[in-house]
Parts: C-alpha cells; structure tokens; sequence
C-alpha cells in the first residue's frame, strides 16, 4: 500500500511531464513544418504566435540552448535616450516600431507603414511621436531619408544584413534587444506603444488602450472577453504603463528567456502570463481583433478599425500586398464615409 502511494504521488508530475512534452511536441510539429525556407530578413515580421517560433530544427534549438543571455546594456542608450525626449507627447508617450534592410526598402513596408498615417483618420500627428529603431545600417539610412527620429540599434558582433538562420543565436538576440528598448522607455519615464511596421493605421489606437491596464496586447485570435489571458496575444502591438511593476515584468519576461530557449519574446510572454499575474498581480487588456484587427481573425468592419496587421501571413510580399489592399478598402471606405 504504502509504496503504491508513493508511485501515485509521483505519477502526478509525471503526468504533467508528459501532457508538457506532448504539447511542446506538437508546437514543434506544427511550426517546424510550417514554410520556412525564406531569407530569414523576410521573416522578421512573421509574427503570429506560431511564426516567430518555427524555422528551425530541434537539433539547432539545442545548439542554441547552450549559450542563451540576456544582452548587456549598449553605450548607445543616451542617444535612445534623447529620441525619447525628443518625440515623446507631453504627457510622455512614445510610438515604436523597428524595421530591416528588406522592410524599409524603397517602396516597401516602411513607406507603406508611414503613408498609413497620412490616409488614417486624423492620425499624422503621431508621426511626431513615433521613433524608428533601425535593425542595420540601411535601414537606418532610409529612416533618415523619411524620418526623423530613427535609432541604430547596433548590437556588438550582430550583422543583421547578412542572410541569417531565422532562429540564429545573433537573429534571436535581436528581438530581444527590443524588449531591452521597452524596459529602458519605462525606465526613462515614458510609456510607449510598440507596432509593427506592417501594422497600418488607420484611427487612434489609443482609444482603446485602459488605464486600468498595466499592459495593453493585440490578440491573434481575440475570443470575447478582453481580461482573459487566453486570448492568443500579439506583441506587434503593445502598450505599457511606465510603472515600476512594468520595469519588473520586463526583467522578468527577459530573464524567462533562458528558461525557453530559443523562443522569441510573444512565445516566451506566452509562457509566463499566469506567473506575471500571479507574481507581480499584472493586469493586460487585449484588444479586439475587430478594433485592432489582423489577418488571423480578419474582420474588416472599417467603422471600428483603429489599425489592421499582417499577421498570419508569411513573407514580406504578400504581407505587403495584402496590407495595400487593405489599405485600398481603406481609402474607398473613407472617400464614401468622410465627405468633408
Ligand atoms: C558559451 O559562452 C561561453 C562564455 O560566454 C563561452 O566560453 C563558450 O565557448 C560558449 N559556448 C558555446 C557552445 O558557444
Ligand atoms: C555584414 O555582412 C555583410 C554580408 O556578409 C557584409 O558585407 C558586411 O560588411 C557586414 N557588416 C559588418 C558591420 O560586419
Ligand atoms: C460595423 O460596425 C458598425 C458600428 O458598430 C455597425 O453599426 C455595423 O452594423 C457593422 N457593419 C457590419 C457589416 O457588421
């Protein structure tokens, strides 16, 4: 008796060992064989949550996990530091976004990103508030050719304008050097809202951030109830407040990095959203997808819309002709709706 309780008390964990092997089995499955044998710099932006963990084998993910930290700060924060100042509101709210050589080439994304903001309704002020983060010397040439608050976010010994293994240690380190830019914003005292470059605008999408929230996330697939964690959330879109709890929950969110190696931020975020609630008590808003909307779960009602992503779409061109049509449905909706 006694030694089958015992075996019992171990069969618990065991249990959910491997319903936990099962399921990460299964995420393998599906995005290791999900397309993935584009230039990784067209990738950048796959950023729904399968995306940004596929294109890689297991036996490179264990590669990777041999030498997986958290970046070091660079010398380059006081220029950060003064964007900051310079294109923050006055009540100290910034817009970010970051782009590639690929998605700030001529006639691409960027230009497709910023032109959104002339077409929206009423929103090209925001472009006085919005920072550019340049992933590589190009891309930090056309920012300044169009733009200008844009930051190089020059990492030591990464070269993002060479083909790179999408889930390469150098291209992982990237994105997370953007979740090191949001920490240091709230550091400085400025709340910020992240967008992707293939996010278009088309209102304030501000209007449906909460102040109740600490954080506010876009949601893949939004499933009615704006409080519920499992809301697939989107990082292309995110607010925060700059609170101390907010600073806590960004170090918490890198360190877990080591914890799920090689994941990219939105997957790791993913994986810690009960322990941010219950160690830090974190409340996040996800935001409709009818009102922040998306391809994953597209409803196209154009009276609702704030902003519309290209998320669930894979590669740089059809993301970007997709998002013109969107933003062609835009224009004929306005020009029959806004007669003024
Ligand atoms: C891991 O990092 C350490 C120290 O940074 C280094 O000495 C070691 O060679 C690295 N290992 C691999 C497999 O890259
Ligand atoms: C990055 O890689 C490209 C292609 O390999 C090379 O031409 C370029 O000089 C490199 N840049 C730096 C800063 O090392
Ligand atoms: C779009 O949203 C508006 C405002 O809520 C609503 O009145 C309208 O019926 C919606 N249109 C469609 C096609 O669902």
């Amino acid at each position: 008796m006694k030694s089958s309780d015992s075996m019992d008390k171990r069969k618990v964990p065991m249990f959910y060992y491997v319903i936990g092997t099962i399921f990460l089995a299964a995420v393998l499955v599906v995005c290791v064989f999900s397309p993935s044998n584009e230039r990784s710099v067209d990738r950048l932006h796959s950023d729904c949550l399968c995306a940004k963990g596929q294109g890689t084998t297991t036996e490179e993910m264990e590669k990777l996990h041999t030498n997986i930290s958290v970046p070091p700060h660079e010398s380059n924060d006081d220029n950060f530091a003064l964007l900051l100042r310079k294109a923050a509101t006055d009540d100290k709210r910034v817009i970010i976004t970051d782009v590639n050589e690929a998605f700030a080439a001529p006639n691409s994304m960027l230009d497709l990103f910023l032109q959104s903001f002339h077409n929206g309704d009423n929103i090209g002020h925001f472009l006085d508030h919005l920072i550019i983060v340049a992933m590589d010397q190009k891309a930090f040439e056309k920012c300044n050719s169009v733009h200008p608050y844009c930051y190089l976010n020059e990492q030591p010994g990464i070269n993002l304008s060479s083909e790179k293994v999408y889930m390469s240690k150098d291209y992982i380190d990237l994105v997370w050097s953007k979740v090191r830019l949001w920490q240091f914003t709230l550091e400085q005292g400025y709340s910020f809202l992240f967008t992707d470059v293939d996010v278009m605008w088309f209102r304030d999408p501000f209007r449906h951030i909460s102040y109740y929230a600490d954080m506010t996330i876009a949601a893949d697939v939004f499933y009615g109830n704006s409080e519920d964690h499992n809301n697939n959330p989107n990082t292309g879109l995110v607010f925060a407040k700059p609170t101390r709890k907010n600073i806590e929950v960004m170090k918490y969110w890198r360190e877990a990095r080591e914890r799920f190696p090689p994941m990219h931020e939105q997957l790791v975020y993913d994986n810690i959203k009960y322990e941010l609630v219950s160690k830090f008590d974190l409340k996040v808003q996800y935001v409709s997808t009818e009102y922040w909307g998306n391809f994953c779960q597209p409803q196209k009602n154009f009276t609702k819309l704030s902003t519309f992503h290209a998320c669930c779409l894979v590669g740089l061109e059809t993301k970007f002709a997709n998002l013109k049509g969107v933003t062609e449905e835009w224009k004929t909706y306005k020009s029959i709706n806004h007669k003024s």
